[in-house]
């Protein structure tokens, strides 16, 4: 296969990370979760003691972390931190980090630099990449669902209960779409996929028929 970048981006809850794995595997692409990197910046920040309202600070610390991202985890100076990226204190502040222009900046360059040193192709989930990171995609996806099913699955995800799912969901979206910086938006030539009333094998069956057909 030609080289080839699949970008996926979407709200939380709409099966990205599930469906962007399995798409990757069955292509045999190498695959990035950018949101990790925002979770992994955040917990840099938070381990350095830094004021999480202060964008220079925030900045400084991140500057310095070293965030890397591999198959067997996420991660952080050389730790794995795969675990601790998906709790509640990053969880929380996660949003607050990823509004920074500066730290932005860092991650995408970080990003970017990942999918040149993994060969040039690969499926690359999150908010912005195939706004901002990867504009010139040959593959673009926006993965979308109703706010209620995607609360559920979230739920089902870690336990959680549902009601708090939707209150954190609705807090997240607000924030993650209404940013100065990178809003959470549909990219320009991306193919819109609800996956509110499809199975998770139909959605990987559809992403993968417009690869094939780029191919
Ligand atoms: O996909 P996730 O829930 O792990 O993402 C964590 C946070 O990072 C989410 O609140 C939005 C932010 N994010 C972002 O701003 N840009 C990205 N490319 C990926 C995630």
């Amino acid at each position: 296969m030609r080289d080839v970048i699949v970008t996926m981006d979407g709200p939380s809850g709409t099966g990205k990370s599930t469906v962007s794995r399995e798409v990757a595997k069955r292509t045999h692409l190498p695959h990035l979760d950018t949101g990790a990197y925002y979770r992994a910046a955040t917990l840099a920040a938070i381990r350095a003691g830094v004021d999480l309202e202060s964008e220079d600070e925030v900045t400084r610390a991140v500057g310095v972390a070293d965030i890397n991202e591999e198959h067997d985890g996420v991660f952080l100076d050389g730790e794995n931190v795969s675990s601790e990226i998906r709790g509640g204190a990053v969880t929380t502040h996660v949003s607050r980090v990823s509004a920074y222009p500066q730290v932005r900046e860092i991650l995408v360059d970080m990003q970017r630099e990942w999918v040149k040193s993994h060969g040039g192709s690969a499926v690359v989930e999150g908010r912005d990449i195939g706004s901002v990171v990867f504009p010139e995609a040959e593959v673009k996806i926006y993965l979308d669902a109703d706010p209620s099913v995607r609360a559920r699955r979230r739920a089902l995800q870690f336990g959680d209960d549902p009601d708090d799912v939707v209150a954190d969901l609705e807090r997240r979206d607000t924030f993650d779409s209404t940013r100065a910086v990178s809003p959470l938006s549909i990219p320009e030539g991306a193919v819109i996929i609800d996956t509110s009333a499809l199975t998770f094998n139909q959605v990987v069956e559809r992403v993968l028929d417009l690869i094939a057909a780029h191919s």
